[in-house]
């Protein structure tokens, strides 16, 4: 079913899959999950009962931010498979009635692309206009009082004799949005996928794209503001710039020029609805954005039913609202909700399950899986490996454990994973799947009524907190 009767689109109701291809199924016993792998496993999630998967990044990239660094955006990265692999797996999905959509990341490139390369190679290169370059301040300091995601200078300085920004890794330059060619650009790049096949694209960093024309200093940080740390609320110079809508206005006339069924879901960082409504335009934006506060609530009734009630009321009329509990930043909610509990894991996908809207389930997330301690040694998240206090993010992206072989089903025996297994005795697909009790069992019997029962409408939410 594509359309409902009163007009709303598939992603009403959804329950939309984020597959982190790494670590999800390794098909060539190379230790890293692959899109093969996932073809594999197509009838698993059509069994599970999901509407779409969402890949994690599957475009060229040297993985200084696991595919968030992007080398090539109409290539997938050798290491996950080909294109061949990537057309295919959209149509063995297509013929179990599942959708594909893609990781775009449109805020910054890897330093590793053709176009930072020749950006880099003189002030005057063609390509120069593409990034955002700033001269020292007359005393050689930085631009700006700008910081990036880990807290360190935005500013790398460049032996072309400027500086350039990097509102996450020095490796991960931000993209000059005010230059009208790179606009054309991910126009091609957005037609490239959606010729394809692809249903849509979620949009890394939704909320970055463009930044202060003037390079204006952040206000100081406000150690009393909760917020603050957690959704960065000084950035409101290099982030969080009114411009970035338009962006979406244009995109989303791209995506419907192929059908109103093509999605955009934005990861819109913001701490508040009315913020993340802002993202949804006059429903002439992001047809879908996801809701941080709520992934970031305690399992409190009282929280989650005042967030629900707060996106609801703001959203424009139709729009559609996005819940998860867990995704590869944030770790998972069966640990961060629930602390291991079951009983709690088990209310916390009735939760997810029967919200109206759409539903993010990670991988994992219908076992329960929780996170994993990775010792440090193991790590392969450089983008935190070296914060002091940071987030250990390779806790939520350890391999799926489908069953209790050797390599559990994800690797062949004797391949070590590129990041360790769960220790067990961990709970598998396997062992979960015939059970009636399971989280798996329960998460797949309220997924089928979702389909059927619920999660369609919108407007008959009733808060029983
Ligand atoms: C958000 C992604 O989810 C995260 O993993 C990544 O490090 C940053 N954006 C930068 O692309």
């Amino acid at each position: 079913m594509t359309e409902n009767a009163d007009g709303r689109r598939w992603w009403h109701g959804a329950v939309i899959y984020q597959l982190y291809v790494r670590s999800w199924r390794d098909s060539n016993d190379d230790g890293y999950g692959d899109l093969r792998g996932i073809i594999e496993r197509l009838d698993y999630l059509s069994w599970l009962g999901v509407d779409a998967v969402w890949l994690s990044p599957t475009m060229p990239s040297p993985d200084e931010d696991w595919g968030y660094d992007v080398s090539d955006y109409t290539g997938v990265h050798p290491e996950l498979g080909t294109l061949a692999d990537l057309d295919e797996l959209i149509d063995q999905a297509g013929q179990r009635g599942m959708r594909v959509l893609l990781d775009l990341v449109p805020n910054h490139t890897s330093s590793a692309h053709p176009w930072f390369a020749d950006a880099a190679s003189g002030r005057e290169a063609e390509h120069r206009r593409y990034y955002v370059w700033a001269d020292p301040r007359p005393d050689g300091g930085r631009p700006n009082n700008w910081l990036d995601f880990t807290g360190r200078p935005a500013w790398q300085w460049h032996d072309s004799g400027q500086y350039y920004l990097h509102n996450f890794l020095p490796g991960q330059p931000d993209l000059n949005w005010w230059e009208p060619a790179v606009h054309q650009e991910f126009a091609r790049i957005l037609e490239f996928w959606f010729e394809r096949g692809v249903a849509g694209f979620r949009i890394d960093v939704a909320n970055g794209l463009y930044k202060d024309a003037e390079l204006r200093d952040n206000p100081p940080l406000d150690s009393d503001n909760p917020l603050e740390g957690v959704f960065g609320l000084r950035f409101v110079y290099n982030s969080n710039r009114p411009e970035t809508h338009g962006v979406y206005r244009d995109w989303r006339k791209i995506a419907e020029s192929y059908s109103p069924e093509r999605l955009l879901l934005g990861e819109t960082w913001v701490p508040d609805a009315q913020r993340l409504a802002a993202y949804y335009g006059d429903n002439d934006e992001l047809q879908l954005g996801f809701n941080f506060p709520f992934a970031l609530a305690d399992l409190d009734p009282a929280r989650l039913a005042a967030i629900v009630e707060q996106t609801l009321a703001a959203l424009p009329p139709g729009g559609c609202p996005v819940w998860m509990g867990s995704n590869h930043d944030l770790g998972r909610f069966p640990s961060r909700w629930c602390g291991g509990d079951e009983r709690k894991i088990r209310l916390a996908l009735l939760v997810l399950a029967t919200l109206p809207g759409t539903s993010v389930l990670y991988y994992g997330d219908e076992i329960g899986m929780t996170d994993v301690d990775v010792p440090a040694a193991l790590r392969r998240d450089h983008a935190t490996l070296d914060l002091e206090g940071g987030a250990d993010r390779d806790r939520a992206r350890t391999p799926m454990p489908w069953d209790g072989s050797p390599g559990s089903g994800f690797t062949g025996p004797g391949v070590t994973p590129w990041l360790p297994m769960a220790d067990p005795p961990v709970s598998s697909v396997a062992d979960q799947r015939d059970k009636p009790e399971s989280p798996l069992s329960l998460c797949r019997r309220l997924l089928a009524l979702r389909r059927t029962e619920l999660g369609r409408g919108l407007a008959d939410f009733e808060n029983l907190a």
